[in-house]
C-alpha cells in the first residue's frame, strides 16, 4: 500500500514519504486512492477519470444556491487553491499538502466545461473557497461526492450547502441511483457533513487506510434514490 517515491499522480509528483499516505478516494483531487497507491502512470489514472466521464454530460457547473455557484477552475484560481491545498491541517484526511508544481498541475487538469472536480466560489464576488468533487462512479447512475474548503470558510454551512444542491441535482436532473462519499475514521468534520445531508455509513473498511503511521478505518456513506423520494414525501 505504498506509492512508491516520485511515481508521478495525477496531480503532481509524489516526494514524500509512504508513512503519510492517506487513502482518501477522490477526497481531495478527483484521484481513486488505488491508483495514487498502485503509482500507475499518468495515462493510465487519466484514463479511469475520463472513463467515468464521457458519454453524458452532467454539467454540475451549473448548481447554484443562495450563496455558492460551481465553476471550472482557471489558472488565475491558483493563488486561492494553494491557500488551501498546501495547508497540512485542511489535508489531513485528504493527501499529503500540494507543492505549487502539484497545484499548478491540478488546476490545469480540471479544465474543460464539464470538469468532475469544480472550484466552489461565493456568489457575486466569485470568491474562491475550496472545491467539490462531483463524478460518475463505475456505472452511469452512480456518482461520488467530496468536498475541500478552505478553513476561512470552515463552519459556515457550505458544504451542507452545496451538498444538497449536489444531491437534488443528481436525483432530480440526472436520474442517479445512489450517491456515496467516502472519508475516515477521525474526520469528523466530514462524517458530520455526510450524516447532515441524510447520508448513510453503510461500510467500515476496517483499518485499511494508512496515515501518519496508523491504519485508520475508511467509511462508505450513500443515499439512494429511493431515500431521496422518501424524504421529499
Ligand atoms: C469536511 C468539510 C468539507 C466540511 O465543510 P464545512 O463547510 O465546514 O461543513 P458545514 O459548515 O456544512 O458543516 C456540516 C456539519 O459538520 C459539522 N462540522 C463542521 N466542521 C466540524 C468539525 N471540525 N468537527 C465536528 N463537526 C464539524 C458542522 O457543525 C455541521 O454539523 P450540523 O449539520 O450538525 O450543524 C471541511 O471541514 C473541509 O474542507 N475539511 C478538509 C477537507 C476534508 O477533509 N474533506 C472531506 C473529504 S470528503
Amino acid at each position: 500500500m505504498e506509492t512508491a517515491t516520485g511515481s508521478p499522480g495525477a496531480t503532481g509528483w509524489r516526494t514524500s514519504p509512504p508513512s503519510r499516505r492517506i487513502v482518501q478516494p477522490w477526497c481531495g483531487d478527483g484521484r481513486r486512492a488505488s491508483d495514487r497507491q498502485s503509482g500507475a502512470r499518468p495515462g493510465q489514472e487519466h484514463d479511469t477519470v475520463s472513463r467515468d466521464h464521457r458519454g453524458s454530460r452532467q454539467v454540475s457547473a451549473s448548481v447554484r444556491t443562495e450563496r455558492l455557484a460551481l465553476r471550472p477552475f482557471g489558472e488565475d484560481d491558483f493563488k486561492a487553491v494553494r491557500s488551501y491545498l498546501s495547508d497540512p491541517q485542511v489535508m489531513r484526511y485528504v493527501d499529503d499538502p500540494y507543492s505549487d508544481k502539484q497545484v499548478r498541475r491540478f488546476l490545469s487538469r480540471w479544465v474543460g466545461d464539464d470538469p468532475p472536480v469544480l472550484a466552489l466560489v461565493r456568489r457575486g464576488k466569485d470568491k474562491v473557497v475550496g472545491h467539490v468533487v462531483f463524478h460518475r462512479y463505475e456505472h452511469p447512475d452512480v456518482y461520488e461526492i467530496s468536498w475541500v474548503l478552505h478553513p476561512k470558510y470552515h463552519r459556515r454551512g457550505y458544504a451542507t450547502e452545496v451538498g444538497r444542491a449536489l444531491l437534488d441535482h443528481a436525483f432530480r436532473d440526472l436520474g442517479a441511483h445512489r450517491v456515496f462519499a467516502t472519508t475516515v475514521e477521525g474526520n469528523d468534520a466530514a462524517c458530520r457533513l455526510m450524516a447532515t445531508l441524510g447520508m448513510t455509513r453503510e461500510a467500515v473498511l476496517r483499518k485499511s487506510t494508512r496515515h501518519e503511521d496508523r491504519w485508520l478505518d475508511e467509511y462508505y456513506y450513500s443515499v439512494l434514490d429511493t431515500d431521496y423520494a422518501d424524504r421529499r414525501g
